[in-house]
């Protein structure tokens, strides 16, 4: 959680500093702010709530700085207010400094300062205390590094951290251990940030800061050291991303342009797996057995990953005859999981940055698992961690809701079934040219308008109901997390065959139930399912491919049809666009849901 960002160079720091954090607003947004070296002075701005009440605030501000730092927030310690917002301050004004990460010592660190008067609730400030305690205003450069190597060594927990230092204005300090950070190098200029989208305007050539590493830039220079301070060589890599790829274009918000974007997800993953020949460096033994792989396949994400997990351990297991099991990684990392060297993990995860999916992994890996991962980010955590990662080409995935992701991480996951199927001669009901076939059909369908008339009715409920059996279960779950993440109205998933052992008890007249109901074997208890709601008074929304149904609920939504195996990849589309929607409708930000961030880099 939280972006950090850092400037040094020609031009006027505070402008840069809100350029950078408004592409890294993703990560948070409880409060922001930023930290300014004026002739040796160390100035902070910030506000509480979204960056722009930090650009109201300094509006009218003339700053002469040319080195600065910034931060966007997502609150764990202390509340999102101003005072709890970074950069944070040393006591003696002699160091500012913004945290991406976690301090879980830091109460103990505390005890180290009792002279101190600290200002905030936070975690972070603890870290800034003590670099004032053993910077002085006569430490040089070299000084200044041995004692932010110092402090990191105290530390227990995550972090990436932007420094400045009062009287050293042309350079700004950083360390990371276990949060994303990386440095952008421009000509007479050089960059800090949290994640790439920041940079894109400013440089393609990038920097991947590893876990143990510190050090300075200038505007000339770039120092990377460990924390023994040996220097280590700058590997430049240049990125492939222009800066439209994280721009709203046409579109008014980031969540309608990526749910447009999910055919290209679809397609890009595909033809990316076929053409770098993805699998070919996979460990195939593992795969090559189906008994074996029986009871050694486990699943393990959170959110929306999860749910494109449930849906892949659905379809392997019907396809392939293989046992999978499956987990939040919240619960696996703690239960002791059953698994051995010969365990196959899949870990699945958009930024590649979740924490309790990296611990899971962490855990696999003692265990002797080969781990797989599964994520839209190759340079993160979890990409340098796992034994082997299938990369999912969505493209830089910016609003909190997902979407793209999910597309293109079900896509990666068909993929890897229609592998282990070849590897061991098993028939399955589609192929990656089927799924190609798809792509078209998604780009050139969408529910909105077919929406249009029922979106009112169904903000004005508290709680929505999803029902679906099969594959239509694990969509209808996905379909319910992105209603009550962006709009705030209370969804929930039911299995159809589920409702009458309990949750039939919340049907009545008011009640709005949308249905989901796309494989052909599962039409009929389906049908029940409809029954026994509308019995009940309810209305019901029926989404499907058999037009025939039409008049089996009270609103039908007709999808393109696909063959029933490769629905998902049509019938998430108009889920999706339902939560956008009623966001809308109820004048909410969709790329910014209340309480959430992008990546849950905390547990
Ligand atoms: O980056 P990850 O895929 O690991 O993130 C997992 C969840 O935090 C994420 O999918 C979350 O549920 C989304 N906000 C849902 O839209």
């Amino acid at each position: 959680m939280c972006g950090l960002v850092g400037y040094i160079g020609q031009k006027s720091v505070s402008d840069v500093l809100v350029q950078l954090l408004e592409r890294l607003e993703y990560r948070g947004y409880d409060s922001a702010g930023i930290a300014l070296n004026e002739n040796g002075k160390l100035i902070l701005e910030k506000s509480q709530g979204l960056l722009v009440n930090l650009c109201n605030k300094i509006e009218n501000k003339h700053f002469s700085a040319t080195s600065g730092i910034g931060h966007t927030r997502w609150a764990t310690h202390g509340k999102p207010n101003e005072r709890n917002a970074h950069p944070h301050i040393s006591e003696n004004g002699q160091v500012a400094l913004v945290h991406n990460g976690i301090i879980e010592n830091y109460n103990k660190l505390k005890n180290e300062l009792k002279d101190i008067k600290f200002i905030s609730e936070t975690d972070t400030e603890v870290v800034v205390q003590l670099l004032g305690k053993y910077i002085t205003k006569k430490s040089d450069e070299n000084h200044i590094l041995q004692q932010i190597a110092r402090v990191c060594e105290m530390i227990k927990g995550s972090y990436a951290f932007a420094i400045m230092v009062a009287h050293i204005p042309n350079k700004i300090f950083f360390a990371k251990k276990g949060s994303p950070l990386i440095i952008g190098c421009g000509k007479g200029e050089n960059f800090l940030a949290s994640d790439i989208p920041a940079l894109l305007p400013f440089t393609n050539n990038i920097i991947y800061v590893k876990d143990g590493e510190m050090g300075e830039i200038s505007a000339e220079q770039i120092k990377i050291f460990d924390f023994k301070l040996k220097q280590k060589n700058n590997i430049i890599k240049k990125i492939n991303l222009s800066p439209e790829q994280v721009m709203l274009g046409n579109y008014s918000t980031f969540m309608e342009k990526e749910i447009a974007q999910g055919s290209y997800a679809m397609q890009n993953t595909l033809e990316h797996i076929i053409k770098d020949r993805t699998f070919y460096k996979i460990k195939k033994t593992k795969f090559q057995d189906l008994s074996m792989m029986s009871s050694n396949i486990h699943i393990v994400a959170c959110g929306t990953a999860l749910h494109a997990g449930m849906l892949a351990k659905y379809v392997l297991e019907k396809e392939c005859r293989v046992g999978v099991s499956l987990d939040y990684a919240s619960e696996f990392r703690y239960k002791k999981p059953l698994i051995n060297k010969k365990s196959i993990c899949i870990f699945i995860s958009q930024s590649g940055e979740t924490a309790d999916t990296i611990a899971s992994l962490e855990l696999a890996k003692k265990c002797g698992a080969y781990c797989v991962a599964i994520t839209n980010v190759i340079t993160s955590r979890i990409s340098s961690l796992a034994d082997f990662v299938i990369p999912t080409y969505a493209g830089p995935e910016i609003a909190v809701a997902s979407t793209k992701a999910y597309v293109a991480q079900i896509t990666a996951l068909y993929a890897l079934i229609e592998f282990v199927a070849k590897l061991n001669n098993k028939k399955i009901k589609y192929n990656s040219n089927d799924i190609f076939g798809v792509v078209k059909t998604v780009e050139n369908w969408s529910a909105k308008l077919l929406w249009h008339d029922l979106i009112k009715d169904i903000c004005t409920k508290e709680s929505i109901y999803f029902v679906g059996r099969g594959v239509d279960f694990y969509l209808v779950k996905e379909g319910a997390l992105k209603l009550t993440e962006i709009s705030y109205i209370h969804a929930e998933a039911f299995a159809g065959g589920e409702l009458k052992h309990g949750s039939l008890a919340l049907i009545n007249e008011e009640a709005i139930v949308i249905v989901l109901l796309t494989q052909k074997d599962l039409i009929d208890k389906t049908l029940n399912a409809i029954a026994e709601i509308k019995t009940r008074g309810a209305t019901v929304i029926l989404i499907s491919q058999f037009e025939y149904l039409k008049n089996c609920a009270q609103h039908f939504i007709l999808l393109p049809k696909v063959k029933d195996i490769l629905m998902p990849f049509v019938a998430i589309k108009p889920l999706q666009e339902l939560a956008f929607l009623c966001a809308k409708e109820k004048n909410l930000n969709p790329d910014k849901p209340r309480n959430l961030a992008k990546s849950v880099t905390v547990e």
